[in-house]
């Protein structure tokens, strides 16, 4: 399976989210991780973790390509995409089987940038990859979600069930290269990225 954190915005939580997701996909199953971004996120966090994953980091499309055809069925590929449209993610965003875009609902600014990743989306011609969104970094006083539901646009995506709050954890154990899943985490952040996997797997 390919399972893609993308989005052209920067600091909706792609990296954050991804790197959590692929510890609880890692408790059931092999799982390698695709950095894709510029930044190199994933990569340096690995370094810092003392690489508990194998980290690839295709530079072109053919790269991506030759990734993916020597990938075996019973690997999850975990693939964080740079904040940015380029040949390369849209190559990325074609070949995934799932792709989870994050967005903070209550804010406005990342309701809006969601409308420009949109329009790159309908532009590319997916046949299988399912497209989901996930209500991501909410604000511990936002209680009622269903009214943030209206403002993004329907057709090509569900909205995950599963969502992610505002929780300093995810930033603070990613700091010292361990996840929620570490000694140091926490049970309720535990809870909320062992739902997202178990929705996604399920779908
Ligand atoms: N659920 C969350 N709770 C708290 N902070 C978060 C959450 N998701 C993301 N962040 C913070 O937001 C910032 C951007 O996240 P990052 O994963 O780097 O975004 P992206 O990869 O989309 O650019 C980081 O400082 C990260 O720690
Ligand atoms: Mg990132």
């Amino acid at each position: 399976m390919i399972l893609t954190f993308a989005h052209t915005k920067g600091g909706v939580g792609k990296s954050t989210v991804a790197w959590h997701i692929a510890h609880a996909m890692k408790m059931i199953g092999k799982v390698e991780i695709v950095d894709i971004d510029f930044n190199q996120t994933l990569h340096y966090i690995n370094m810092i973790a003392g690489k508990p994953f194998t980290v690839h980091q295709p530079r072109t499309v053919a790269e991506l390509y030759e990734l993916i055809s020597r990938t075996t069925h019973d690997v999850t590929l975990i693939m964080d995409i740079g904040g940015f449209d380029s040949d390369l993610n849209r190559a990325a965003i074609r070949h995934s089987d799932h792709v989870v875009i994050p967005i903070a609902p209550d804010k406005v600014t990342e309701v809006l940038g969601f409308r420009t990743f949109d329009a790159i989306l309908s532009e590319l011609d997916t046949v299988d990859t399912k497209f989901h969104i996930l209500f991501n970094n909410i604000h511990a006083s936002t209680r009622n979600l269903d009214k943030f539901k209206e403002n993004v646009p329907g057709e090509r995506f569900t909205i995950l069930k599963s969502a992610i709050r505002s929780r300093k954890i995810y930033y603070s154990t990613m700091g010292d290269g361990e996840s929620v899943f570490s000694s140091i985490g926490n049970v309720t952040a535990r809870k909320e990225i062992e739902e997202l996997r178990d929705e996604l797997i399920g779908k």
